[in-house]
């Protein structure tokens, strides 16, 4: 499998002070930066944009930008955030009229694309995707916001990716999204993800290095 990554969350970073909070996740280990996008519309909550995105490029953050789009429509705004330095744009398929279209058109803007499941999303719109794709993000809470619990249903639903990544033969990371902690890791590592998003276990946590480490170590145990 791949080598795991962490991608902390900074949905619950101090958002007064944003820049130094990345800093500081990239010097406790961080892998990349999971950057969550809400638009008050496909999901109930309102965060951060293309600007913010291109204002951390700029500071000089260096970690791939993995931008996670919770907006719809979400075509018009794909070119933006790669302008603004992203390196995955990952989406929800009932979020666009065109799938296959919006996977495209991140594909052309220089990015990899990514497709989101929600906790009741069907794995069905990999049928005609998967091919394209260069990440699967399984959601284990319902999209919105940060600090939510673990929905279990998304292990099983990792383990059925796993084996259609193995099957399709392509390197596609396998992303899991909300609710991770210290002591689900280790679970979720054995279902078969290879990249794990955590907001409020690690930017909650008193010592960013700490966790992540101890994050790892749950990972290698398998
Ligand atoms: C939820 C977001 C997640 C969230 C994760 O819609 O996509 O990335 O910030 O936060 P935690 O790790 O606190 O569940
Ligand atoms: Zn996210």
């Amino acid at each position: 499998m791949a080598t795991p990554w962490i991608a902390p969350s900074i949905l619950s970073a101090d958002f007064a002070r944003l820049g130094e909070e990345v800093d500081a996740v990239i010097r406790a280990g961080a892998d990349l930066v999971h950057f969550d996008v809400m638009d008050n519309h496909y999901v109930p909550n309102l965060t951060i944009g293309p600007l913010v995105c291109e204002a951390l490029h700029r500071h000089g953050i260096k970690a791939p930008i993995d931008a996670h789009l919770m907006v719809r429509p979400v075509d018009r705004i794909v070119p933006d955030f790669a302008r603004a330095g992203a390196t995955y744009i990952t989406f929800h398929p009932e979020a666009t009229e065109h799938i296959d279209r919006t996977i495209e058109l991140i594909r052309e803007h220089g990015c990899r694309p990514g497709l989101a499941f929600n906790p009741a999303t069907p794995l069905d719109y990999l049928d005609y995707t998967l091919e394209k794709l260069d990440l699967v993000l399984i959601m284990s809470v319902n999209p919105g916001f940060g600090g939510q619990r673990f929905i279990s249903s998304a292990l099983g639903k990792l383990e059925q990716v796993r084996r259609r990544i193995q099957a399709s033969g392509r390197d596609v990371r396998l992303e899991i999204d909300g609710g991770v902690k210290i002591d689900n890791i280790q679970a979720i590592a054995r279902a078969g993800a290879d990249t794990f998003v955590a907001g409020s276990a690690i930017f909650g946590s008193p010592d960013y290095a700490a966790t992540i480490r101890a994050m790892r170590e749950h990972i290698a145990r398998g």
